[in-house]
């Protein structure tokens, strides 16, 4: 079984052959420069580029792999949650395949390409406890199966992503910030600023970063003479400092919140076994480092995805397209792409009840 997977929700167009033995056959990925002159991704631009690129992604996915468009068994793109201009080319060319190849269409959450990305390279099984951290999103869920999730938290206000790429604009280190901020964070003293950890005491699994984001202002204000943001007065060390400070008190209000999850997750789930964490920030190896200790202190085991697949790709989709075809989920060809689209909003239908059976 093979699935063509199309990515193309943000800023980057990507495309993806997977097939069910986990073998990823054939990849393209193409990251939009255009943005970096703004400091982040501008819709429009966003969509047009999507529109120049997705055919030469697909040429290139295709290249080299010895196989056509008529070797696929389906084609899924992912159809929100993201900038709607760009979702709808992914999800167009998708329908368009799927209509000459005949071969079904499979509408794919972007957010379940994330949560399902550990599975392609680890032997992580359902259920599992799933930190989703991306520049859009910022959860805690438990992944029941595929479709089938409990949100146990979100962030209620800046995903964390997104609070990285602010300090780093703050700091003059471009976008997307998330890097740059790991980067600078290895050489900084983690302990020179205390930060505010807003929620950290509530009893539940929520987040919230802005509080934080907005401490590091302050911090970043001190040094400008005319009390402008103004990094540029910054000496080096100060800026790895408050990166180090920045990660490791972003870093321990999502530790924290994760521990109030795992409580909850050994206590409902008793079969599950692992902790995964996914989306961009899950690149972060601090992060890792320290997910993989709480993993250990519970008796669980850690996961993530390979650093490469972290980030938006169309290996994620690929595969979450093919979870959900080999479950026999497609879907129809008016599915309206979702600007909005919450992962535990929907768990898929089989024929009849409003899906499609392949
Ligand atoms: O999953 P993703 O590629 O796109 C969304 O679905 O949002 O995530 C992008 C986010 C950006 O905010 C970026 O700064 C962050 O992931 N990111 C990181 C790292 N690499 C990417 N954040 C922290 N540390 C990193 N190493
Ligand atoms: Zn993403």
């Amino acid at each position: 079984m093979i699935v063509l997977g199309i990515e193309s929700s943000c800023d980057e167009t990507a495309a993806a052959l997977v097939n069910d033995k986990k073998e990823i056959l054939g990849e393209a990925l193409l990251s939009q420069e255009e943005h970096k002159a703004f400091g982040g991704v501008v819709p429009e631009i966003a969509a047009r580029s999507h529109l120049d690129h997705i055919d030469g992604i697909l040429e290139q996915c295709f290249a080299k792999t010895g196989l056509t468009l008529k070797d696929i068994d389906a084609v899924a793109a992912a159809s929100g949650p993201g900038l709607i201009g760009g979702v709808v080319v992914g999800v167009m060319t998708a329908k368009a395949l799927s209509v000459a190849l005949d071969k079904p269409f499979v509408a794919v959450n972007h957010l379940e390409g994330h949560a399902l990305a550990a599975r392609i390279s680890n032997d992580v099984t359902f259920p599992y406890l799933l930190l989703l951290v991306s520049g859009g999103h910022c959860q805690i869920l438990v992944v029941k199966d595929v479709g089938q999730y409990e949100r146990l938290g979100t962030t209620i206000d800046d995903a964390v992503g997104e609070a990285f790429d602010k300090v780093a604009k703050m700091l003059g280190l471009g976008y997307p910030g998330g890097p740059a901020v790991e980067k600078l964070a290895a050489t900084g003293d983690e302990t020179r600023f205390t930060l505010p950890r807003p929620l950290i005491g509530t009893p539940d699994c929520n987040l919230s970063f802005s509080g934080l984001k907005t401490a590091v202002r302050k911090i970043v204000e001190t040094y400008s003479p005319d009390g402008e943001i103004a990094h540029a007065y910054i000496p080096k060390q100060d800026i790895a400092d408050i990166c180090a400070c920045f990660q490791y008190t972003a870093t321990e209000c999502l530790c924290r919140k994760l521990g109030k999850a795992v409580a909850y997750f050994k206590q409902k789930y008793p079969s599950g076994r692992n902790i995964v964490v996914s989306g961009g920030v899950a690149s972060n190896t601090y992060l890792r480092a320290k997910l993989k200790k709480l993993a250990d202190d519970n008796g669980l085991l850690f996961a993530a995805p390979p650093i490469r697949f972290c980030t938006d790709n169309g290996v994620m989709i690929a595969w979450a397209g093919l979870e959900r075809f080999r479950k026999g989920f497609v879907s129809p060809l008016d599915f309206k792409p979702r600007p909005r689209w919450p992962l535990d909003a929907d768990a898929p239908k089989a024929a009849g009840a409003g899906g499609v059976k392949a």
